[in-house]
C-alpha cells in the first residue's frame, strides 16, 4: 500500500506502428499537467509513459518496410517518440518500452505465478480477431456493408476493415472467475472508473458475462514467450498492461513498487475497458491492489470523427507548436475541452481562443502590469500601504481559485482548474481599468495608493504563474523571473499559493517580452 502522498500516474503505451498525432499528445499533456501540480504540491509524484512494441500491428508494419520488428521499434522511438516529449514540454519520471528487458523480466514472474497458481489453462480458441485493435471480437463488434472492397466480410466497427478468423491452440487466463469480485469493485469503489459514462458502459459490458481470455497466439513470434511453452508469445494486451507494474520493478524491486503502487490510469475512452475488466482481474489474480483508478477521456474529433491515423486524419502536434508555440497546445486542449467529454479541435478555435485568452486575457495584464512597475518604480517593487476593499477582493480571489483549482485537478477536472484560476485573471484585468494606476501616477499624493495597487497586481500575477505553471510552464517560468520572485519556480508549492503577500517589495522586477505574440499566419 503506497503511502497516502504518493501520486502515481501512468499514460497508455503507444503503438510504434505509426508516428504520434495530437490525440496523444492530448493524454500526454493531461498527465503531466496533473503530475506538475501534485510534484509542485509536495507529493511523492512518478509520471510513466512509454511505447507498446510487440504483437502483429508492429510486426507486420516492419514487414511492410522492409525491416524487422526491432529495428523499426527502435527508429520509431527515437525519432518520433521521445521527441513528442520534448515537442510538447512532458516531464515524465519514466518511459518504458515493451522490449526492454527489465519488463520482459517482470512479465515472466507474473505469467509463471498465474500459471503456477492455476489461473491459466490451454485450450482452442475459435473467433474472430482485428490486428488494428489487437483484440477478440463477439459478433457484437463486427459490421458488414453491401459494397465497397470489403462488401460482404465482417469488419471491425472500429476500423471498418476486415476482422481475421483464428482457430488456434491457446493458452487462456480464467477472467470469467473474476466477474463478481469486478461488478463488486465498480459498486463499492465508484471511483475507480471515471468519467460516468465510461463507468456505466464497463459495468454493462461485465454485466453481460465474462469469458476466460485467450492469453497467447503460435502463428507468429513477436513477443514475449510463454515460460512453459516457447512456441506461443503472449498475446499483445496482457503484455501491455503489465508494463504498469514492470516498471515500477513488480517483482524485481519490491520497495519501489509498494512506495508507488496502486496507479492512477489515465487512457483515452476506446482502451478503458481493457484498463477496468482485464487489468484488474489480472491483478486480483495475482494478489495485487487494483489500481487507484481508471479514467477514460473523451477523443478529439476532425471533421465529426474521432481522429485516427488509420483514417489519415492524424495532425502532429509540431504543426501546432511551431506556429502557437507549446505553451499555447497545452492551454488550449486542456481548457477548451473537458476533460472527460468528446472535443472538437479547429484552428480557428485554437486562434480565437490563443489571441482572446492569452494574448489579451493574460499576457497583456502581464505585460502592462510588469511595465508599470519598471516605468514608475524604476523596477523595485513598491510595497502596499492600506488596503481597500477592492484590494481584499482581489486577495480573495487568489485565495478561492487555489482552493478551487486543487479541488478541481484532484477530481481530474483539468478544465474547471484552468477555469478556477482564469477567475484571476478577469478579477485583475477589470482592477486594474478600475483604479487606473496610470492616473495615480499623475500625482505625487496619490503615490501611496500607486503602489498599493501595483503591489496587488504583481501579487495577482505571482499567484497565476504558480497556479499556471502546470499547464503553461514557458510563459510562466518568463513571468516569475520578470516579477523578480525568489526561489525557482518549480519548487512553489501550488496549494500554497493563495497565501497572500510573498513578494518582498524591494525585489528587481524586469521588463517582460510578450508572452503570446501575435501570430501573422495560422495553418488551415
Ligand atoms: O491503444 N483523441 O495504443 P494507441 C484522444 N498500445 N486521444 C487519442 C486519440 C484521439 N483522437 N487517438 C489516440 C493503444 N488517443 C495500446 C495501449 S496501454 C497498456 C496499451 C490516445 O497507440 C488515447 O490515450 O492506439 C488512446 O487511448 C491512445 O492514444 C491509444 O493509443
Ligand atoms: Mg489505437
Amino acid at each position: 500500500m503506497a503511502a497516502s502522498d504518493s501520486f502515481y500516474l501512468t499514460t497508455p503505451i503507444f503503438y510504434v506502428n505509426d508516428v504520434p498525432h495530437i490525440g496523444h499528445a492530448y493524454t500526454e499533456v493531461a498527465a503531466d499537467v496533473l503530475t506538475r501540480w501534485h510534484r509542485q504540491s509536495g507529493d511523492d509524484t512518478w509520471l510513466l509513459t512509454g511505447t507498446d512494441e510487440h504483437g502483429q500491428k508492429i510486426l507486420r508494419t516492419a514487414v511492410a518496410n522492409d525491416t524487422t520488428p526491432k529495428e523499426w521499434a527502435d527508429k520509431l522511438v527515437h525519432d518520433a517518440w521521445l521527441p513528442l516529449l520534448e515537442t510538447i514540454n512532458i516531464r515524465n519520471d519514466d518511459f518504458i518500452r515493451t522490449t526492454d528487458e527489465r519488463h520482459e523480466k517482470g512479465v515472466l514472474i507474473f505469467l509463471q505465478k498465474l500459471y503456477d497458481d492455476g489461473y491459466i489453462y490451454s485450450g482452442e480458441y475459435e473467433g474472430y480477431y482485428c490486428v488494428g485493435c489487437e483484440e477478440y471480437k463477439q459478433l457484437d463488434d463486427l459490421m458488414e456493408t453491401e459494397d465497397g472492397d470489403f462488401a460482404g466480410q465482417k469488419l471491425c466497427k472500429i476500423h471498418t476493415r476486415p476482422v481475421e478468423v483464428l482457430k488456434e491452440r491457446n493458452y487462456f487466463f480464467r477472467m470469467s472467475d473474476f466477474q463478481d469480485r469486478l461488478l463488486d469493485l465498480y459498486e463499492t469503489n465508484p471511483q475507480f472508473i471515471q468519467p460516468e459514462s465510461v463507468r456505466n458502459e464497463i459495468i454493462q459490458f461485465v454485466k453481460q458475462g465474462l469469458s476466460d481470455l485467450s492469453v497467447s497466439r503460435s502463428s507468429f513470434d513477436w513477443g514475449i514467450k510463454i515460460p512453459w511453452d516457447e512456441s506461443h508469445v503472449l498475446y499483445v494486451w496482457f503484455d501491455a498492461l503489465l508494463n504498469y507494474a514492470t516498471a515500477i520493478g513488480y517483482g524485481v524491486d519490491q520497495e519501489q513498487f509498494d512506495r508507488r503502487w496502486p496507479a492512477t490510469h489515465l487512457v483515452g475512452k476506446d482502451i478503458a475497458r481493457f484498463h477496468a475488466v482485464i487489468w484488474p482481474a489480472m491483478l486480483m489474480a495475482a494478489g495485487i491492489e487494483v489500481p487507484r483508478q481508471v479514467f477514460g477521456h473523451g477523443w478529439l474529433l476532425v471533421g465529426g470523427e474521432k481522429m485516427s491515423k488509420s483514417k489519415l486524419t492524424g495532425i502532429a502536434p509540431s504543426q501546432i507548436t511551431e506556429t502557437f508555440g507549446v505553451d499555447a497546445f497545452r492551454y488550449y486542449f486542456m481548457s477548451a475541452i473537458s476533460f472527460g467529454q468528446d472535443g472538437s479541435f479547429s484552428w480557428e478555435d485554437l486562434s480565437a481562443r490563443y489571441q482572446a485568452e492569452l494574448a489579451n486575457g493574460f499576457g497583456n495584464l502581464a505585460s502592462r502590469v510588469v511595465a508599470m512597475v519598471t516605468r514608475y518604480y524604476d523596477g523595485v517593487l513598491p510595497a502596499p500601504a492600506d488596503y481597500s476593499d477592492a484590494d481584499l477582493a482581489i486577495q480573495a480571489t487568489v485565495a478561492k481559485a487555489t482552493v478551487n483549482a486543487d479541488a478541481a485537478i484532484n477530481s481530474l477536472a483539468i478544465h474547471e482548474a484552468i477555469s478556477a484560476i482564469w477567475t484571476i485573471v478577469e478579477e485583475l484585468n477589470g482592477y486594474i481599468t478600475i483604479q487606473e494606476p496610470w492616473v495615480l501616477a499623475k500625482q505625487d499624493e496619490t503615490r501611496e495608493r500607486l503602489g498599493t495597487v501595483l503591489y496587488t497586481a504583481s501579487e495577482g500575477l505571482r499567484a497565476l504563474a504558480v497556479l499556471l505553471s502546470p499547464v503553461i510552464p514557458e510563459a510562466t517560468g518568463k513571468l516569475w523571473a520578470a516579477l523578480g520572485a525568489s526561489g525557482a519556480l518549480d519548487d512553489q508549492p501550488v496549494r500554497d499559493a493563495g497565501r497572500w503577500g510573498q513578494l518582498e517589495p524591494g525585489a528587481g522586477v524586469a521588463p517582460l517580452e510578450p508572452l503570446f505574440p501575435r501570430i501573422e499566419e495560422v495553418p488551415a
